[in-house]
C-alpha cells in the first residue's frame, strides 16, 4: 500500500473521537483509493511502455524512408545514365540513316558532277587549241585575229569557272548532308534544294538500274521566295520522301503485268491554308505506287519500321522526317490509296514566331 494512505490507515485505527461505524466507513474509502491508485500507476506504466514501442517503430520507419529514398536516388541515376545512353544512341542512328541515304545519293551525285566535268574538260582543250591558233596569229601580225581569239578564250574560261563553280557546289552539299547537322536555320530557296535532291535521287537510281524510268514532274511556286528552315535537315526530309516514292512505284512496276507509267510529282505550295489562319508552305510528294495498306500505315511514322528487305531500309527515314518537321513546328500528313499510290504533303510555318 501506498506509504501515505498507510499513515492515514494508523490514524484512523488510533483516532479515540471516532465510532466503530466511522472508522469502518473511512477505511473502505482510504481502501478503495489505494486501489484507484494501483490501478493508475499500472495504467501509466502501460502508456510508457506503449510509448516506447512506438518510438522504435518510429525509428525503425524512418530507417525505411532513408533507404527507399536512397534507393530511388539511385534508380534516379541508372535512369540519367541510360537516358544519356539513349541520346548517344540515337544521335548514331541518325547518322546511319544519313550515310544510308548518302549511299542512295552517291551514284545521283556521280552523274551530276560528270557534266561540269565534262565541260571542264572539253572547254580546256577547245581553249588550248585557241591558243595555239592566237600564237600563229601573232606570229602572221593578224591582230585582228589574235583579239577575237582572245576574246572567246575569256569566254571559254567563264564556263570553265562556271562548271567548275557548280561541280564544287554539289560536292559542299554532299559533305554537308553526310555531316552531323546543327540545326541552325537559314534562309533557303526551299524550290533548289527540293529540285537538287529529286535531281540526284533520280540520277542515283538510274545509275543503278538503267531500266528505271518514271515520269518526274514538279511543280514548283515562284511566289516562295526563301523560308527559314534548317536546309540540311529538310533536305533528308525531302530526300526519303523521294526516295520512298521511286521505291514504289518501282514495286508496282515489278509487279505489274500491263504498261504501267510510274510517276513522281513533287509540289510546293506559299500559303496553303494552314491551320489557325497560319502562313506557310507546303511540300507535296506524290506517287502512283502500290499505296499503303491500313495496318502499315499505322506504323509507318514507328522508327525502325519497314517493309524493305534487309539491307534496303532501315525504317528510320519517316520517323526522323516525322521529328524534323515537328522541330521546325510544322506537319507532315499522308494519304494513299491502295494500288492509286501515294502522297505525303509537309506544311511548314513561316511565320516569324512560329
Ligand atoms: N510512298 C510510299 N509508298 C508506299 N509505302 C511507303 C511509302 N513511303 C513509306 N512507305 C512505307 O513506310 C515504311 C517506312 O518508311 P521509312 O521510314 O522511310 O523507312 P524505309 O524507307 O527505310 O523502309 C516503308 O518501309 C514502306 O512500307
Ligand atoms: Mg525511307
Amino acid at each position: 500500500m501506498n506509504q501515505h494512505l498507510k499513515h492515514i490507515l494508523d490514524f484512523i485505527n488510533e483516532a479515540k473521537h471516532l465510532s466503530e461505524d466511522e472508522k469502518v466507513a473511512l477505511l473502505k474509502s482510504v481502501k478503495s483509493a489505494d486501489k484507484d491508485l494501483l490501478i493508475s500507476e499500472f495504467k501509466l506504466e502501460r502508456t510508457e511502455k506503449v510509448k516506447r514501442t512506438t518510438a522504435i517503430l518510429l525509428e525503425e520507419t524512418i530507417e525505411e524512408l532513408e533507404q527507399k529514398r536512397k534507393a530511388i536516388e539511385d534508380s534516379n541515376d541508372a535512369l540519367q545514365k541510360s537516358l544519356k545512353e539513349l541520346k548517344a544512341t540515337q544521335s548514331q542512328l541518325i547518322q546511319s540513316e544519313k550515310m544510308a541515304s548518302l549511299g542512295e545519293l552517291t551514284a545521283g551525285i556521280a552523274h551530276e558532277i560528270q557534266n561540269p566535268l565534262n565541260f571542264v574538260n572539253n572547254f580546256s582543250e577547245v581553249s588550248k587549241e585557241l591558243l595555239e591558233e592566237m600564237l600563229e596569229e601573232i606570229q602572221n601580225g593578224d591582230m585582228e585575229e589574235v583579239d577575237a581569239i582572245a576574246k572567246d578564250v575569256i569566254q571559254n574560261l567563264e564556263k570553265i569557272n562556271h562548271h567548275g563553280k557548280r561541280a564544287d557546289g554539289i560536292v559542299k552539299g554532299m559533305l554537308q548532308h553526310s555531316r552531323t547537322s546543327s540545326g541552325t536555320k537559314e534562309d533557303t530557296d526551299i524550290n533548289v534544294l527540293v529540285d537538287e535532291y529529286l535531281r540526284l535521287a533520280y540520277h542515283g537510281l538510274r545509275a543503278k538500274d538503267k531500266s528505271f524510268n518514271a515520269t518526274l514532274q514538279t511543280h514548283l511556286d515562284d511566289n516562295i521566295k526563301t523560308i527559314n528552315i534548317a536546309p540540311q535537315d529538310i533536305g533528308r526530309v525531302v530526300l526519303n520522301l523521294i526516295t520512298n516514292a521511286f521505291y514504289a512505284v518501282t514495286e508496282r512496276k515489278k509487279e505489274s503485268k500491263e504498261e504501267f507509267q510510274p510517276m513522281v510529282i513533287v509540289t510546293t505550295e506559299r500559303n496553303p491554308s494552314l491551320e489557325g489562319g497560319q502562313e506557310g508552305v507546303k511540300i507535296s510528294v506524290k506517287d502512283n505506287g502500290n499505296g499503303i495498306p491500313q495496318k502499315v500505315l499505322d506504323k509507318i511514322f514507328q522508327p525502325f519500321f519497314t517493309t524493305k528487305p534487309t539491307g534496303q531500309g532501315t525504317g528510320l527515314g519517316l520517323s526522323l522526317s516525322y521529328d524534323i518537321i515537328k522541330a521546325h513546328g510544322g506537319e507532315i500528313k499522308v494519304t494513299t490509296k491502295e494500288n492509286q499510290g501515294t502522297t505525303f504533303i509537309i506544311s511548314l510555318p513561316t511565320n516569324k514566331n512560329a
